[in-house]
């Protein structure tokens, strides 16, 4: 793990390019999420977006992580490697990316149902939306002076509250020189805890939420983090800038 970091100007605007390259590979991906599609097709057409960006896949090699993205679909919740495993209309399907521009990381993921909103239960759309808002209700408190700790909580609240449980073992985190760098931003927290946001800073806030018990298992494949209980996981992802009075979003 990195140390805490403040970036410059001149880093923000790289890691401002790159984040948006990767929104929008993020965006084409999420189309691809089809029932008959299969992970890898997506992940072969992420190698293509990388390449026609000129940009650099921020997993790939990482701990010798093997692929672009993580694909993960259903009780299946992050750092799944692509498959050849075709998805099912109504799946929850988590992409996971990061971009290196400038030797700048960014990180960001997004999760889509195979065959559209409509195909999935109304479990399964309840869970998404409140992960998502849990997201972004923790983006909108971010700005110099706010505590780590004040994130973790609006997280933790969004999600209890709407009767979803939060991973306590998977976090958000400092990114930039590296994918991983302090702070640590966990998803369960007490109001006023942990350090006070400043200026420059850059991390990925990231609500990893399971519509049942928060106990997460690793798979055979050894990368794969899968629910205990078989319920279905969700998580969206943005790397956040703190401004000089807010934030921007980097991965929008
Ligand atoms: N977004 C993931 C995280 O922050 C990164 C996955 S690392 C990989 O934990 F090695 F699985 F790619
Ligand atoms: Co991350």
């Amino acid at each position: 793990m990195g140390a805490l970091t403040l970036k410059t100007p001149a880093e923000i605007e790289s890691m401002r390019q790159g984040g948006k390259i990767l929104g929008s590979i993020l965006r084409e991906l999420g189309t691809l999420v089809e029932p008959g599609a299969t992970p890898l097709d997506v992940e072969y057409r992420a190698a293509e977006l990388f390449e026609k960006y000129q940009v650099t896949p921020g997993f790939s090699g990482y701990k010798g992580y093997p692929n672009i993205c993580c694909i993960a679909a259903n009780d299946h919740l992050v750092h799944a490697i692509p498959t050849d495993k075709p998805f099912q209309k109504g799946d929850l399907v988590k992409i996971d990316c990061g971009c290196i521009l400038d030797d700048l990381y960014t990180d960001a993921a997004i999760s889509v149902v195979a065959g559209g909103e409509e195909a999935a239960s109304a479990t399964t759309r309840n869970l998404s939306a409140a992960t998502k808002k849990a997201l972004n209700l923790a983006i909108r408190l971010v700005k110099p002076g706010t505590k780590v700790g004040d994130l973790s909580h609006i997280i933790q609240k969004t999600v209890e509250n709407a009767g979803f449980s939060v991973v306590h073992e998977l976090t958000g985190h400092g990114v930039g020189y590296s994918l991983h760098e302090e702070p640590t931003i966990l998803n369960y927290g007490k109001k006023g805890t942990g350090i006070a946001l400043k200026p420059g800073m850059t991390f990925a806030i990231e609500p990893i939420v399971t519509a049942g018990e928060r106990f997460i298992q690793t798979l055979d494949d050894r990368w794969t983090i899968a629910t205990r209980d078989g319920s279905w996981g969700c998580q969206w992802e943005h790397t956040v800038l703190v401004t000089e009075n807010g934030h921007e979003i980097l991965t929008a």
